[in-house]
């Protein structure tokens, strides 16, 4: 696993923004898997940026979120908002979970599907939770779970009411599963923050811990990690 040091959300934004697009640039089709919440809304920012600074439009992309809420489509609308609508993505090649799907199980198997005959992710971009989850992968999940519906955490519930507003906050999500993002070529996994700096610690201990969703992660041959310093605080006082 790959560390780079950045100082504070800024670099990082800037960091993981040029990283993603340096790939974008060189590919002829790439399928990118995006995640959602604070951490990346800087990069999305500078990738919308660099596509009408470099005219480059995003039609050779194809996305794949990890994750979506049962009954809502507020990661629908995140993205649209802060990326989509920015970057000339035909819309078709945007995909995330229906969270409004009248039968979850089914909309599960389809969405694993869509990632089948896309080929795959090239790029699988995550943030990570508190608790040390990967998209919506809960502590104690399966490692080789694929996209499946989880009842979320306390924890979890609570460091994302503050997006919930105008709209009741819903105690379900889809998700992609362990299994499922494991399978991406390569991982880049941003953190930003102390309240991350617990798991970014155990994410680095290089042992497997089920507890610890993102430990998995050490299984995997290509992953990037960008850490601000205070995502980094509990790892240096370790070394
Ligand atoms: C949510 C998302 C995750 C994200 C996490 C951290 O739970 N499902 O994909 O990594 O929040 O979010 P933030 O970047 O807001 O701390």
């Amino acid at each position: 696993m790959r560390l780079i040091k950045v100082s504070d959300e800024e670099e990082l934004s800037r960091m993981a923004a040029e990283y993603v697009f340096s790939k974008i640039k060189r590919s002829e089709r790439i399928v990118l898997g995006l995640a959602t919440g604070r951490t990346p809304l800087g990069m999305y920012r500078h990738l919308s940026k660099y596509s009408k600074e470099y005219k480059l439009l995003f039609s050779h992309v194809h996305t794949v979120n990890l994750d979506e809420y049962v009954g809502s489509r507020a990661y629908h609308a995140y993205m649209q908002e802060n990326f989509f609508d920015h970057i000339g993505i035909p819309s078709n090649q945007t995909h995330l979970p229906d969270g409004e799907a009248l039968e979850l199980e089914r909309e599960c198997k389809r969405y694993e599907e869509v990632i089948k005959q896309l080929g795959g992710i090239d790029l699988q971009v995550l943030g990570i939770g508190e608790n040390g989850h990967i998209g919506f992968n809960e502590p104690g999940t399966d490692f080789s779970s694929r996209t499946h519906v989880v009842e979320l955490t306390e924890s979890t519930l609570s460091a994302n009411a503050k997006y919930f507003t105008h709209e009741k906050q819903p105690l379900k999500a889809i998700t992609m599963g362990i299994g499922t993002i494991l399978e991406s070529k390569e991982i880049l996994l941003l953190a930003a923050g102390v309240k991350k700096a617990n798991a970014v610690k155990e994410l680095f201990r290089g042992s497997l811990n089920e507890n610890i969703p993102a430990t998995v992660l050490n299984h995997h041959p290509s992953v990037t990690v960008i850490a601000d310093v205070g995502a980094r605080s509990l790892l240096e006082e370790e070394s």
